[in-house]
C-alpha cells in the first residue's frame, strides 16, 4: 500500500489518498477533494483527469462518467477541461445541517475498463447564516419590588453556521437597569441571561425597551437581534399624600348641618388598588367626632351639627389617607368659626 498527498492554494487544496485495492481486479483510488460550500454552478472543485492518471482527452475517450446512488447529483465532469465541477449551489446547512464534517461521495466509472474511482468532496462551512432569535420580540412583565440581582434565562439565538461561523455571543444595548450574563447550557448552546442590577420604578418609567443582539465570529461578522419591551408592574411602594399639609376653612356659624365644608385629596402614585385612597380623620377629641364627618371616598368635610361661636371658634383635626394595602399620608385640617353676631 502506499498513498502521498498533494496541497495547491486556494479552492484547489487537493488530498490525494490513493489506496491500492481490488475492484473488479482493478486499481481503485479514492481521491478527495474540498471546497466551501454556496460556490456558482460550474466552478471548480478539482482536475479530475490529472488525479486520476488520464490525459485530457481519455475523459471522454475512454467514457469517465460520474456515478452515484441515485440522488441528486452535485457535481459534473467538464469534458473540456477535465476537471470535476460543481453541477448547482451546495448549501452545506441544508446537505449536512449542523454536522462537523460534511462530505459528499460519489463514484467515477471509466466505462472501456470498467474500473472505479471513489471520490469524496467536503464542503466547508463559510459564514452565510446570522444569528437568529425565534422571536424578534420579546415582553417582559417585571414587577418594580423585584430585587436587584434576580435573573431571567433568554432565549437563545441560533446560527445553522458551525465552528466560528456559528454563534459567538451577545451584547445588550445600554440601559439603566440589565446587564447581561451568559451561560453555557449542558448541550454546549449558550444562553442569554438579563441580570437586574439596578431596581426598576414604575412611577418614573412604566416601560424599558432593550436591544438584545447575537453574533457569530465569520468574516465579516453577522448577528441578529431581538427587541425586548420590559413592562414594569405596579408594586405598592407609593404612599398617599395630600396636595396640601394643611386644609384651612373659614365657616359662618350658622351654616345648617350637612353643608360641606372643604374637600381633602390625596393622591397615590401607584397603579389600581395600590393608588385607591380612603379618607379617616385621626386624633380627633370627643366631642369634636359628633361635629364633623369626613366621607371617606370623596374627602368631604361635612357639619353633623350646628356650630357655636360661643362654644368653640376653632376645631383642628388630622386627617389621614390610607391606600388598600396599609400606606398612609396624613394632612391637617384647620375650621375657624366666624361669628354672626346672633
Ligand atoms: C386631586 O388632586 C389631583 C392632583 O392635583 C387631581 O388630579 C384630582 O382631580 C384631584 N381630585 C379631586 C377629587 O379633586
Amino acid at each position: 500500500m502506499f498513498s502521498w498527498q498533494k496541497h495547491r492554494d486556494g479552492r484547489g487544496r487537493i488530498l490525494l489518498c490513493f489506496l491500492l485495492g481490488l475492484l473488479w481486479g482493478t486499481l481503485t483510488a479514492q481521491i478527495r477533494y474540498s471546497i466551501p460550500e454556496e460556490l456558482e454552478k460550474g466552478s471548480f472543485v478539482g482536475n479530475i483527469a490529472k488525479d486520476l492518471g488520464l490525459e485530457l482527452q481519455e475523459l471522454s475517450q475512454r467514457g469517465a462518467r460520474i456515478v452515484s446512488r441515485g440522488k441528486k447529483q452535485h457535481f459534473a465532469l467538464s469534458v473540456r477541461s477535465g476537471s470535476l465541477v460543481t453541477a448547482d449551489r451546495i448549501d452545506r446547512e441544508e446537505l449536512c445541517s449542523q454536522g462537523a464534517q460534511c462530505l459528499l461521495n460519489f463514484n467515477v466509472l471509466i466505462e472501456d475498463n470498467l474500473n472505479i474511482y471513489s471520490v469524496e468532496v467536503e464542503i466547508t462551512d463559510i459564514n452565510d447564516n446570522a444569528p437568529r432569535f425565534r422571536a424578534e420580540k420579546l415582553e417582559l412583565k417585571i414587577s418594580e419590588t423585584t430585587a436587584p440581582g434576580t435573573q431571567l434565562i433568554l432565549e437563545s439565538a441560533y446560527d445553522p453556521d458551525v465552528g466560528v461561523n456559528s454563534l459567538q455571543g451577545y451584547e445588550l444595548s445600554p440601559n439603566h437597569h440589565f446587564s447581561l450574563r451568559v451561560q453555557s447550557g449542558a448541550d454546549g448552546i449558550k444562553y442569554p441571561e438579563l441580570v437586574l442590577d439596578r431596581a426598576l420604578d414604575r412611577e418614573k418609567e412604566p416601560t424599558l425597551q432593550i436591544v438584545l443582539s447575537g453574533w457569530d465570529g465569520g468574516e465579516p461578522i453577522r448577528s441578529g437581534t431581538a427587541g425586548i419591551l420590559v413592562t414594569v408592574l405596579d408594586g405598592n411602594d407609593n404612599a398617599p399624600v395630600f396636595t396640601q399639609p394643611i386644609y384651612t376653612v373659614n365657616v359662618p356659624e350658622n351654616v345648617p348641618q350637612g353643608t360641606t365644608l372643604l374637600t381633602v385629596n390625596a393622591t397615590d402614585a401607584d397603579e389600581g388598588i395600590n393608588s385607591q385612597v380612603r379618607y379617616f380623620l385621626v386624633k380627633i377629641p370627643g366631642k369634636t367626632s359628633q361635629i364633623f364627618q369626613l366621607n371617606s371616598v370623596t374627602g368631604e368635610l361635612l357639619t353633623l351639627q350646628n356650630l357655636d361661636y360661643e362654644a368653640a371658634k376653632f376645631y383642628m383635626m388630622e386627617a389621614e389617607a390610607q391606600d388598600g394595602l396599609g400606606l398612609w399620608g396624613r394632612a391637617k385640617i384647620h375650621v375657624t368659626v366666624v361669628d354672626m353676631n346672633d
